[in-house]
């Protein structure tokens, strides 16, 4: 089968969190099993974009309301990441430096879908699913089936795969002129509550809806900022798959971000040496436990209660565990962290910034990686956490809930609490505290983790199958809830 991924980030390309991983693994491993899986993503002004060597595959020219435009499709030359990769380049409005943040973020990415969309409609044969993930993309359903200059390509079949229904990508009625022409007895299929939501119209006019866990689809039914009723309405054709990690990249005994390498039968000596590096650079004292935090600093991540957590346990426990937090974000909690600092004896430590390198030095020389997520869709930090030997501090929520065992329970192996509050993490860390000083324990607990699997293999085949189930399919007349 031929899938189109159409995605805002994809590793090593552009990456703001785990939606880039997932769209840098997933068509690799899908290309593995013998389909041919190409991503499509907007051309960012990036180093992977400079190193790298590039052939115009496609010039076009569309427009937005009244703002016309050229767009270049570029292809990269060696498939060097495993599958097909595009970039659509629109001077002035990709090529930025960031993926997102920027105040006409509507105008870019309604720019970027109708780009894609214009693209393929040119093509001499149609792909066999055109795969979106997120609210940056949700539109393409809808413009696919409703747009008249596109219709001709209704019978593609989408998959819509929502990574974080947190974020909808809401934009007032007064933008709809941005859509290329469209069915105005279809304007249902845009709207939600009386605004333009692109993630709920991927979820109306997608042929299928996945998220990244089970547990998460249900979670969304209960709370998704809004949509809950939509979700339950079409939960027909929803289904949660758990994502993998890029094995090739995560592995302790061959990452190409660190240097001391580890299996499971040296993950001991291999994880001492990271953590000395890291205690080193960080002024932390390597005999005590190093826990350390990694991810956005915004209140979906807890991260607004690491700051009371962090000094609440130094008061309870004692000065008994490092802290080492890498992360940005909210600018209150940034201070916050930041001002911790002035109290650390030896045993806190905050970087506030994005670093790849530095991350995956953490995951290999911490002893713990604490996760209080409020929401947690997937998560990949607590897998990468896993496969690197370090014990995940996790709260009972999304894919975390799928994808961590307590150590109390038969077979378990992490550290799991049931809310994102002080007093939960903190009683977490007491235990942490207490884990590490059982050293036959906490090696008992390495190596099972290290030997879960976590890889793509099955969930590959999950999506697979659902793509199977849509194939010679006639698409699917939309209905909205009342
Ligand atoms: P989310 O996508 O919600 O941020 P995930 O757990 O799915 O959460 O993925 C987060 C990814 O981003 C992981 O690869 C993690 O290591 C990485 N990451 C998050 N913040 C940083 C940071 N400040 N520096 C380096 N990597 C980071
Ligand atoms: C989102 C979620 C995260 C998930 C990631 C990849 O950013 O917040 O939980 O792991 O997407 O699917």
């Amino acid at each position: 089968m031929e899938i189109i991924h159409v995605s805002a980030e994809c590793y090593p390309v552009a990456k703001a969190g785990g939606l880039g991983d997932v769209v840098g693994a997933l068509p690799k491993y899908q290309n593995e099993l013998g389909h041919i899986a190409k991503v499509v993503m907007p051309m960012y002004k990036t180093k992977f974009l400079m190193n790298n060597a590039w052939d115009v595959v496609h010039k076009g020219r569309t427009n937005i309301g009244d703002y016309w435009f050229d767009y270049t499709i570029i292809k990269e030359q060696t498939n060097k990441l495993g599958f097909d990769l595009y970039l659509v380049d629109i001077n002035g409005l990709l090529d930025r430096e960031k993926v997102y943040g920027y105040d006409d973020d509507t105008e870019r990415f309604t720019a970027f879908q109708v780009s894609v969309v214009d693209w393929i409609s040119v093509w001499v044969h149609k792909p066999d699913v055109i795969h979106v993930h997120d609210h940056h993309t949700g539109l393409i359903p809808f413009i696919i089936k409703h747009c008249y200059k596109y219709q001709h390509l209704h019978s593609i079949p989408t998959v819509l795969t929502i990574h974080n229904a947190q974020y909808q990508g809401t934009m007032g009625w007064d933008k709809s002129y941005l859509l290329p022409p469209w069915d105005s007895w279809k304007w249902g299929l845009l709207d939600w509550k009386g605004a333009i939501n692109p993630l709920a119209s991927g979820i109306k006019c997608a042929w299928k809806v996945t998220t990244v866990s089970k547990s998460y689809l249900e979670e969304m039914r209960q709370s998704s900022n809004g949509l809950e009723d939509l979700l339950e309405y079409e939960r027909g054709k929803c289904s949660g798959i758990l994502n993998g990690i890029d094995v090739d990249v995560w592995d302790p005994a061959t990452d190409s971000y660190f240097e001391d390498h580890f299996t499971v039968k040296t993950a001991a000596e291999g994880k001492a040496k990271s953590k000395k590096k890291l205690c080193d650079t960080f002024d932390l004292d390597v005999n005590k436990p190093l826990i350390v935090f990694i991810g956005r600093l915004v209140g979906e991540k807890g991260a607004d209660i690491l700051p009371a957590a962090i000094s609440d346990s130094f008061y309870y426990i004692g000065r008994k565990m490092n802290f080492l937090i890498l992360g940005s974000g909210f600018p209150e909690v940034e201070a916050q962290l930041n001002s911790l600092q002035r109290l650390a004896q030896k045993d806190y430590s905050v970087y506030i910034g994005y670093n790849e390198a530095l991350s995956h030095l953490m995951y290999a020389g911490a002893d713990f990686l604490l996760m209080p997520s409020r929401v947690e869709p997937c998560g990949l930090n607590q897998m990468y956490a896993m496969r690197y030997g370090t014990v995940p501090m996790v709260r009972r929520t999304g894919g975390l809930r799928d994808t961590v065992i307590d150590y109390g329970e038969k077979n378990g192996y992490g550290i799991v609490y049931n809310w994102a509050a002080v007093g939960d993490i903190t009683q977490g860390i007491w235990r942490a505290v207490d884990l590490y000083n059982d050293s036959e324990r906490m090696a008992e607990i390495r190596e099972r983790m290290m030997l879960l699997d976590f890889s793509w293999q099955s969930s590959v085949l999950q999506y697979i199958s659902l793509y199977e189930e849509m194939r010679h399919k006639e698409p699917v007349t939309e209905s909205l809830p009342e």
